[in-house]
């Protein structure tokens, strides 16, 4: 029997409004996991009028009775956890018993956050211009095995020398924060962190295994992506990443459960590109139709307020990411962004050094140099904002979305219209048929 779960991942560089999407799909399983990534996240849901952004407690909190799981690969920021649980709570939603961590998600200190800032500014030209959440330095540190561990909090022993390491590891990383005694001063911050210990001891699990009973009683499960596939660290636009695994992979590492548990997975896409950050976008535009573009998308980073870069939807990138996530069904959004534009230009192939390549360069300075070659699509000059029937879609608006879909060999299984739950078309009623 098919496993009940599914996977949202975004194609491109994050901020996909993959947020909506795992929201309806919420409302569907009965438990909702994250598997990587950590507070450089922002989820942004509304409900009922409603804003909530998430950063590391899965969108399914919002819906009475889910289950939500986080990982062990996600880098969890009590400081930030504590604070989502708490407005949670303030703003009516009952926790109680529906937040689980797994025991080896690693820990951001206010010393990984000072290290990420300090060493993204010591690259200056050359800045990934991260979130200075810490998410680099903390995973970093989990890969050179001083990182520290939800366990580690109820380890009374040991947790001072360990945050001792840490510091070591971060101490020419800190500028004039070296002597900031909240950065450095270990038996103060071990003191802070057991301060989060009865938060901990409340919610602290062994995830895989949860999972897995939860499915193999045919109970639906929702693994819910952070960032998109063009930010993984291995397979993104590298070093321009973020430090996690965006794409597949990730859920099973993240999680501890095998691909066997996973059944079907949704891409999600925007109907044109944004990014957030330094790094290489081929068919990134500027000037007034960015601004507008920008404006009419709203694309300021729900984390950190920064305006996103805007571009063009690139096939190329999505067919690639596509295949490396195996993607059964696309999730279109934002199509009622190009509602006014007279053509819609989009990347097909790109040309390097006078060649056409059709596919992404994966040689990095090659795909600095890409020069998007475009098919320009016919405008449907209509507004599509808040449709939820797709026989209402203005022809050429279809035929875009047909594009994209035959393109990529992937049907579209939703079209979001805006940011309510209502502004969605489903083209196909159910999510988990694959
Ligand atoms: P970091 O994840 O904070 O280390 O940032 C690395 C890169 O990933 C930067 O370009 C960030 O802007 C980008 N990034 C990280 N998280 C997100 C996200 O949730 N949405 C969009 N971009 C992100």
């Amino acid at each position: 029997m098919k496993v009940k779960s599914i996977a949202v991942l975004g194609l491109q560089w994050g901020d996909e409004g993959k947020g909506k999407v795992i929201d309806f799909l919420s409302d569907q399983c009965d438990a909702v996991a994250r598997f990587g990534g950590g507070a450089n996240a922002g989820h942004t849901i509304v409900v009922n009028g409603d804003k909530f952004i998430l950063k590391l407690v899965p969108s399914g909190i919002l819906h009475e009775g889910k289950l939500c799981f986080i990982g062990a690969g996600v880098a969890c920021d009590p400081e930030v956890l504590q604070n989502e649980i708490s407005e949670l709570e303030a703003r009516g939603i009952s926790t109680k018993g529906r937040i689980f961590i797994d025991f080896g998600a690693h820990l951001v200190l206010p010393i990984h956050k000072v290290s990420d800032g300090f060493r993204d500014a010591g690259r200056g030209k050359g800045a990934i211009d991260t979130t200075k959440r810490g998410i680099g330095p903390t995973y970093a540190d989990k890969s050179s095995r001083v990182g520290l561990r939800v366990a580690d909090i109820f380890d009374g022993n040991t947790l001072e020398t360990k945050i001792g390491y840490v510091i070591d590891t971060h101490r020419n990383n800190l500028g004039d924060r070296g002597t900031d005694e909240s950065i450095v001063n270990a038996s103060r911050l071990a003191q802070n962190l057991r301060s989060y210990e009865p938060l901990f001891r409340e919610i602290v699990s062994d995830v895989g295994p949860e999972i897995l009973r939860l499915l193999a009683n045919g109970k639906r499960v929702l693994f819910e992506g952070a960032q998109g596939a063009l930010l993984d660290l291995d397979y993104g636009t590298y070093p321009y990443v973020t430090s996690s695994h965006t794409t597949i992979g990730g859920i099973f590492i993240g999680l501890g459960i095998p691909p066997s548990s996973l059944g079907t997975a949704i891409g999600v896409v925007k109907a044109y590109m944004t990014r957030v950050g330094s790094g290489p976008f081929p068919t990134e535009i500027n000037g007034k139709l960015a601004d507008s573009l920008r404006e009419k998308g709203r694309e300021y980073g729900s984390v950190t307020g920064r305006p996103r870069r805007v571009g063009w939807l690139d096939l190329a990138n999505l067919r690639r990411v596509i295949n490396i996530n195996g993607t059964d069904k696309l999730a279109i959004t934002k199509l009622d962004v190009l509602d006014e534009l007279d053509e819609i230009p989009v990347c097909e192939s790109y040309e390097v050094d006078g060649a056409k390549v059709s596919d992404v360069p994966s040689n990095h300075p090659d795909f600095c140099k890409a020069k998007p070659v475009y098919s320009k699509i016919k405008g449907w000059k209509q507004s599509t904002a808040g449709m939820n029937k797709i026989d209402r879609l203005p022809k050429n608006a279809r035929a875009y979305l047909d594009y994209i879909s035959e393109k990529t060999g992937v049907p579209i299984w939703l079209i979001s219209t805006g940011y309510s739950r209502e502004d969605t078309i489903f083209v196909d009623a159910d999510p988990f048929s694959s």
